[in-house]
């Protein structure tokens, strides 16, 4: 996955074991989301989605940063300046990754190494699970220079973060750190910098122990049924099952029934069934 221009890949990828690292590259501008990147972020999750190696993808970002959100001079500044058709074409590039993201066919892991500022929020919550370092610094900071948080962050926010918590940050625009983060469920735990890739690591070996149709199905769903009402849930949640045991090829379902009834060598209250 290689540019042709001469200035670095704004994305890089990674492969290791199942995992397939995807690294915000521009480390000199805090990783802000330029259009380079966001059409680039495009490109590779399409090439992920098909690559056996990535089993689970890990996103992080380059240096000291995770994201400081959009780029303000090229994603607004010089767009404003090409006119609206060029903002809009812009904004469907940033919020097509993301969406993309949302419903990835893998696993998804936001490992949020260090700034996360304003539009960062959405790739942030659009990630399956998010594993942030102590030392990371979290804000929204568009109250700070004069918008409100656009780009689905406020539903982002609101998704993941109480009422309170939500207007609160909105509105001051203050920064929180990793440990606040997880107090709050914008990510799932918080550990020291330090520590940050090997936790992050075990807890993908975790999930590629699992059947990668039966994740896919399973995250797909819970995202879904959260806004509907108990009956079309109710429904909508079974003929999800019922494709999922249809796009299982690899019959885990009765494999997994076999290894606990039959074999005896595994008990599901206390582990993934062997594939
Ligand atoms: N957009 C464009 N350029 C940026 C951005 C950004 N979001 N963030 C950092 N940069 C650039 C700086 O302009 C600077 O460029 P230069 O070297 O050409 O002058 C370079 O990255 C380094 O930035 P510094 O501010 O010098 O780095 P520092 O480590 O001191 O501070 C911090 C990092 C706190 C992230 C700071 O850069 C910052 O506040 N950035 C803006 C964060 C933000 O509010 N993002 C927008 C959110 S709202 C939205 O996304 C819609």
């Amino acid at each position: 996955m290689t540019d042709t221009n001469t200035t670095p890949d704004p994305v890089l990828v990674e492969f290791d074991n199942g995992i397939a690292f995807v690294t915000l590259n521009r480390p000199e501008k805090r990783n802000a989301m330029n259009p380079k990147l966001n059409m680039r972020m495009l490109e590779v999750l399409d090439e992920l989605e098909a690559d056996d190696r990535c089993g689970v993808l890990v996103l992080r970002g380059a240096g000291q940063s995770w994201s400081a959100g959009m780029d303000l001079k090229e994603y607004f500044r010089e767009n404003d300046g090409k006119g609206r058709a060029a903002v809009l074409k812009s904004r469907r590039q940033s919020g097509g990754w993301w969406n993309r993201l949302m419903y990835f066919e893998k696993p998804t892991i936001a490992m949020v190494n260090g700034w996360c500022f304003g539009g960062a929020f959405t790739p942030l919550v659009s990630c399956d699970l998010a594993i942030a370092a102590d030392e990371a610094t979290f804000g929204l900071s568009e109250i700070n220079w004069g918008i409100l948080p656009g780009g689905n962050v406020t539903r982002a926010v609101a998704e993941v973060m109480n009422h309170r918590d939500s207007l609160y940050y909105i509105m001051t625009g203050e920064t929180f750190g990793g440990q606040k983060a997880r107090e709050m469920g914008l990510v799932n735990e918080s550990v020291p910098l330090a520590d940050l890739e090997t936790r992050v690591r075990t807890l993908c070996a975790s999930l590629l122990e699992k059947n990668p149709t039966v994740l896919k199905a399973a995250k797909d769903t819970f995202k879904r049924v959260r806004n509907m009402p108990w009956e079309q849930a109710d429904d909508y949640i079974y003929a999800k099952l019922e494709q999922m045991l249809f796009l299982d090829k690899s019959n885990g379902r009765a494999e997994g029934l076999k290894q606990f009834l039959d074999d005896k060598t595994y008990r599901p209250g206390l582990g993934a069934y062997k594939r």
